[in-house]
């Protein structure tokens, strides 16, 4: 328990429909340690982006309990959770949510910045480079490519060095060469940083190249954690 990093117990969520109440998540438990990498599979509204959703912090349970980086989040007020959050997560969207007033360089350097960093700049553009997108810095995202705008995310993403990466379908906009660099370089991030990767995904390659691995259906958990 020592180690954990962020641990999920009897984590459910129930949502109002017009058929009554939905079950969307059923009593999920799991605890990963620092560097620990996870992937999430399962069909078309199984419930992973809700899953990732509840143990980043930015939705609440209908029950159970997340704790990340030792705090029970279900304690702690939004303003508190935000603070937990800038800490200690980063987070990939299914959508971007790039900033469309900012260039790509400075939607990276944003989170280093509001973290004070000096070096923001220089760091922001490293990550770009390691992305493959040097050649793009001062492009707005509307001048972005699909796939382009997802390795900008995942660029800022990084930014911060954090504790754990939440990231919904990582590869999903790209191609199979620029998936597998992408691939490559959450794992170089994890080697190097102890960052613990939670990736949702429907790419077999990188679900295998991750230590642990959850199936859900209809929101249950059916192929157990493998340590
Ligand atoms: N706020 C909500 N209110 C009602 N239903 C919701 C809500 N959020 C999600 N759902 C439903 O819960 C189910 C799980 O949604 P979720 O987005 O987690 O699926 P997913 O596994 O990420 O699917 P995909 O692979 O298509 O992204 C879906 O049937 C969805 O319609
Ligand atoms: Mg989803």
């Amino acid at each position: 328990m020592g180690s954990s990093i962020l641990t999920a117990q009897d984590l459910s969520k129930v949502v109002p429909s017009a058929e009554g109440e939905l079950t969307i998540l059923h009593e999920l438990s799991l605890e990963l340690n620092k560097g620990d990498s996870l992937a999430i599979v399962g069909a078309s509204g199984s419930g992973k982006s809700t899953l990732l959703g509840l143990l980043a912090g930015l939705d609440l349970p209908s029950g159970g309990e997340v704790t990340l980086a030792g705090q029970a989040l279900s304690a702690l007020d939004e303003d508190q959770r935000a603070r937990i959050r800038a800490e200690h997560v980063g987070f990939v969207f299914q959508s971007f949510q790039l900033l469309d007033s900012l260039n790509a360089l400075e939607n990276v350097m944003l989170p280093l910045e509001l973290d004070g960093r000096k070096d923001a700049r220089e760091r922001a553009t490293e990550l770009l480079q390691r992305v493959g997108l040097g050649q793009r810095l001062t492009h707005s995202p509307r001048q972005l490519s699909g796939g382009e705008q997802q390795r900008v995310a995942i660029a800022r993403a990084f930014a911060a060095e954090p504790d754990v990466l939440f990231a919904d379908e990582p590869t999903g906009n790209l191609d199979s060469h620029t998936g597998e660099r992408i691939s490559d370089l959450l794992f170089e991030l994890n080697k190097e940083s102890g960052t613990t990767l939670v990736l949702v995904t429907h790419d077999e390659r990188l679900a295998h190249r991750c230590r642990r691995l959850i199936r859900l259906e209809a929101g249950q958990m059916v192929a157990p954690l493998e340590p």
